[in-house]
C-alpha cells in the first residue's frame, strides 16, 4: 500500500528548453514520461518573469495530463486571474522574488494575510482548491487554516540544505550554503530541530483538517526523512528528478548520436 503521492515538478525541463528558446526538451514529452512512470500528479509553476513554464504549457500540460496538475502561482492579480481562467485541479501559493534563483522560503501568510485570503477567494470563486506553500511552523498551520486554505505544502528547503551540509561534501564546493557553514555538531542540531519543525506542523495541520504536503530541495538522499511522517500525504520534487535523469539517460543519448555519426 503506498500513501505517498509524488508530484514531479516537471519546470525544470523548461528551464533546460528556455536556455535555448528551442522546443527540446518538450515539456510535453517531460510529461508524458512523468505520467508513464508513476507521477501522481504534476507540478508547474507560472512564475510572473516566465522565465521556465510558459502561459502555453500550462494549457497544453493541463489538456494533456493522465494525472492532476498543482499550479504553483504567486499571488499576483494577473497571474490569478490566468490560474482562475485555467482552473488547476489545484493552485498552491508561493512567494516570488524576481531576484531569487527558486522559491527560497514560504508565503509569508501573516505579513501578506489580506492578500492571500483574497487570492484564496479568487480561486475559490473559481472552484479550485488551495493549498499554501508556508514554513514549518504552529503558527502558519493556523493561519493557513483560518485562511481557509484546504491544504498546506510545508517548505523544506532549510531543512534539505542543512540535511546537505551535514551528510555530503557541499560544505567543500563552491555551492556551499554560506550561512550554514557551521561545526558540525551545530549542524545536527539544527537538522533535529528542522525536523521536529516539520513533523510537529505536519501533525497539527493534520489536525486541523488540513491536508499536508512537503517539497523542495529534497533528494534521494534525504527523502526518507519525510516518509517517516505519515501525516505528509504528498511529495513534490524536482531538481533531484530532473537531475538523476541526466545521468540515467546520459549514456544512450550518447551512444544513439554516435550510432549517427558513424559511416
Ligand atoms: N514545491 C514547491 C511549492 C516549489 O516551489 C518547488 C520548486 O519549484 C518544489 C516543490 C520542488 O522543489 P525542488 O525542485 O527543489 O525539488
Amino acid at each position: 500500500m503506498n500513501n505517498m503521492k509524488l508530484g514531479v515538478n516537471i519546470d525544470h525541463v523548461a528551464v533546460l528548453r528556455e536556455a535555448r528558446v528551442v522546443n527540446d526538451p518538450d515539456i510535453l514529452q517531460a510529461l508524458y514520461v512523468a505520467c508513464e512512470s508513476g507521477a501522481d500528479q504534476i507540478t508547474i509553476h507560472l512564475r510572473e518573469d516566465r522565465r521556465h513554464i510558459q502561459d502555453s504549457d500550462v494549457k497544453n500540460i493541463m489538456a494533456h495530463s493522465k494525472v492532476p496538475v498543482n499550479l504553483e502561482c504567486s499571488i499576483n492579480k494577473e497571474i490569478l486571474n490566468i490560474v482562475s481562467d485555467i482552473a488547476p485541479h489545484r493552485a498552491t501559493l508561493v512567494p516570488e522574488k524576481r531576484e531569487e534563483v527558486t522559491t527560497e522560503g514560504g508565503l509569508d501568510v501573516f505579513t501578506y494575510e489580506d492578500e492571500v485570503a483574497f487570492a484564496i477567494e479568487q480561486l475559490h470563486d473559481s472552484i479550485i482548491p488551495v493549498s499554501l506553500f508556508v514554513d514549518p511552523s504552529i503558527e502558519a498551520m493556523e493561519k493557513s487554516k483560518d485562511l481557509g486554505a484546504e491544504m498546506v505544502e510545508l517548505h523544506t528547503g532549510t531543512f534539505s540544505n542543512l540535511f546537505n551540509m551535514l551528510n555530503s561534501s557541499l560544505p567543500h564546493s563552491n555551492h556551499s550554503v554560506k550561512e550554514m557553514e557551521l561545526p558540525r555538531y551545530r549542524l545536527s542540531e539544527l537538522l533535529e530541530e528542522s525536523l521536529e519543525q516539520i513533523k510537529n506542523s505536519a501533525v497539527h495541520a493534520n489536525k486541523l483538517g488540513l491536508e499536508v504536503a512537503a517539497g523542495h530541495g529534497l533528494n534521494y538522499h534525504n527523502v526518507h526523512e519525510m516518509m517517516k511522517i505519515e501525516e505528509i500525504v504528498e511529495l513534490n520534487i524536482g531538481q533531484s528528478i530532473i537531475a538523476r535523469s541526466v545521468f540515467t539517460g546520459l549514456k544512450d543519448a550518447i551512444k544513439e548520436m554516435k550510432k549517427l555519426t558513424t559511416r
